[in-house]
């Protein structure tokens, strides 16, 4: 396949552009390089430096060539930030993401895969792991513009016949097992690579955000999944599209509260971590843990890294090799 990735110099996009790679298909990034490193496109990779809103020239690029997919990873992702600046991520998620739908919709591309997000769940889900079809309460301007862009899509295969995955991840975490690639965002608002600052005495202190919510421990749950799993997620995902449009949680199905995080960091690395309360932060839920029975079901997906521990390790390892992430 040739494949366009919007965000392929950021985390999660770097991430499955080597795992096209690996699996043989061409990719070209797109990118504005604003939160993304040129260094995270692997040499040989065309890289296309622009902004998604241009919407001129993002039609060139959709309609100057043939796309047999387009994934869609581009995007402003802090939802503390978006709870501070509301109109700045509804319009940069969503109206940048109307440019390119509405380009590739209309140039006949086929085949779309979308970053979407746990934080459509957004309120409060104590009952239990939350399925594909549980009910959609974004809990910050963030999810809210993830949910848009969603329906946009819908819309793009009802009249144009644009089939689209929206992969609603949890949260994403480690490094290329190889090492070829990292986790490096500015500023970094992530529990695990924090952690791993503070651990490699690169941060005086990890803070955590409330004590108090109604978990096992008081501290937020959360559902990691590694980084190379959604990777691969994103392929499988492509070959589902020839049976119609999908939506699917993709997380590991087993929450861990903060404090076991912290454990876990403590016993990869072999030291105790600095680590302190602070107040909750507004727009965060306490628990997040994802059903991925389907996706698991209709691709084969079965995600390789099962434990938290072997996640934080390979993140650990990048990240003791990049003290300056991808700036040395
Ligand atoms: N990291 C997570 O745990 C997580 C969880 C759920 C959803 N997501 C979503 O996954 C996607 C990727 O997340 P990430 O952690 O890799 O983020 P990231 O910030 O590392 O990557 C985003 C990339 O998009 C580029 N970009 C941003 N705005 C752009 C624009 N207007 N035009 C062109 N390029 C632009 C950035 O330069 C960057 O390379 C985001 O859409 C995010 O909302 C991430």
């Amino acid at each position: 396949m040739k494949c366009l990735v919007t965000g392929g110099a950021g985390y999660i996009g770097s991430h499955t552009v080597i795992s096209l790679l690996d699996a043989g298909h061409e990719v070209v990034v797109l990118d504005n390089l604003s939160t993304g490193h040129r260094a995270a496109i692997p040499a040989g990779v065309r890289f296309l430096h622009l902004d998604l809103s241009n919407a001129e020239a993002i039609t060139e690029v959709v309609a100057g060539e043939h796309w047999d997919a387009v994934l869609h990873f581009a995007g402003v992702s802090l939802v503390g930030d978006s709870m501070r600046r509301p109109f700045h991520y509804l319009r940069d998620n969503y109206i940048t993401a109307l440019n390119l739908i509405e380009s590739c919709a209309t140039h006949g591309i086929e085949r779309f895969v979308f970053s979407s997000t746990a934080a459509l769940f957004g309120r409060d889900n104590q009952s239990g792991l939350i399925t594909d079809n549980a009910s959609i309460q974004p809990g910050s301007p963030y999810g809210e513009s993830k949910f848009l862009i969603e329906r946009a899509l819908h819309w793009a295969d009802c009249i144009y016949g644009m089939r689209s995955a929206c992969l609603r991840y949890f949260n994403a975490a480690g490094a290329d097992p190889q090492g070829r690639l990292g986790e490096d965002h500015t500023p970094e608002t992530h529990l695990i690579p924090l952690a791993i600052d503070t651990l490699l005495g690169r941060r005086p202190v990890l803070q955590l955000f409330g004590n108090d919510y109604a978990t096992r421990d008081g501290t937020c749950v959360r559902d990691y999944i590694h980084v190379t799993d959604l990777a691969d997620a994103h392929i499988r995902a492509i070959d589902r599209l020839d049976g119609g449009s999908v939506a699917y949680n993709l997380g590991s199905g087993t929450g861990f509260t903060n404090l076991e995080v912290v454990r876990s960091i403590e016993r990869v690395g072999g030291q105790k971590l600095h680590w302190e309360w602070a107040a909750r932060r507004p727009g965060d839920p306490s628990v997040l843990v994802a059903d991925s029975e389907r996706i698991r079901r209709e691709t084969g997906w079965n995600p390789h890294y099962r434990s938290i521990d072997s996640i934080v390790e390979t993140a650990l390892r990048w990240r003791e090799a990049h003290p300056h992430g991808y700036g040395k």
